[in-house]
């Protein structure tokens, strides 16, 4: 079993000063905590075309902790990725402020590795993660590392050499 960690999304002040407070025992429980609530969201993932099963648990500014799982369809392209229901469910819920997300499949030795559809999904509300495993050994990453060279909302912003309508 493998278990992925998406750690200290973007936070603000306020958050930044909590989790410098935080201890790395404190930091360590929550780690095995989303990872068995990850690997609880797996339970119930709805992949009867892959049968791979994906669960996330997703643990918000404020301690709040949400969970998902793949969601598979008969027309394939709909399939949802179980980081992508997990972080849309924070979201339609008011929540765009994250910290860790942990995220389970089955696979044996090797850590299970977000598409690159979720790794964009994910560079929207945060830029630090990490991959972790049950037996305590993770490597970190970043987002940045995962997804180079990016398109994120601050683009959006940036000058442009044309203007258009509204509605074009
Ligand atoms: N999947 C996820 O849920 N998350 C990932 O990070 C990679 C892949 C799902 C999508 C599909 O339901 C199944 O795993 C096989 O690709």
């Amino acid at each position: 079993m493998t278990d992925l960690r998406i750690n200290d999304l973007r936070v603000d002040e306020a958050d930044t000063e909590a989790s410098n407070h935080s201890s790395e025992k404190e930091n360590e429980d929550w780690i095995k905590t989303l990872i068995y609530q990850s690997q609880g969201a797996k339970e119930f993932s709805y992949c009867p075309y892959s049968k791979f099963r994906v669960g996330a648990a997703l643990l918000a500014h404020d301690g709040t902790v949400f969970t998902g799982c793949n969601v598979e369809n008969a027309s394939y392209n709909l399939g949802l990725c179980a980081e992508r229901t997990t972080i849309a469910k924070a979201v339609s819920e008011g929540y765009r402020r994250f910290k860790t997300i942990a995220i389970a499949s089955d696979l044996e030795d090797q850590f299970i590795s977000p598409c690159g559809g979720c790794r964009q999904f994910m560079q929207e509300f945060g830029d630090q993660w990490s991959v972790s495993k049950p037996d305590g050994s993770y490597v970190e990453m970043t987002v940045g590392e995962l997804l180079p060279v990016s398109f994120g909302p601050e683009d959006l912003k940036k000058k442009t050499m044309f203007t258009t309508q509204n509605g074009s």
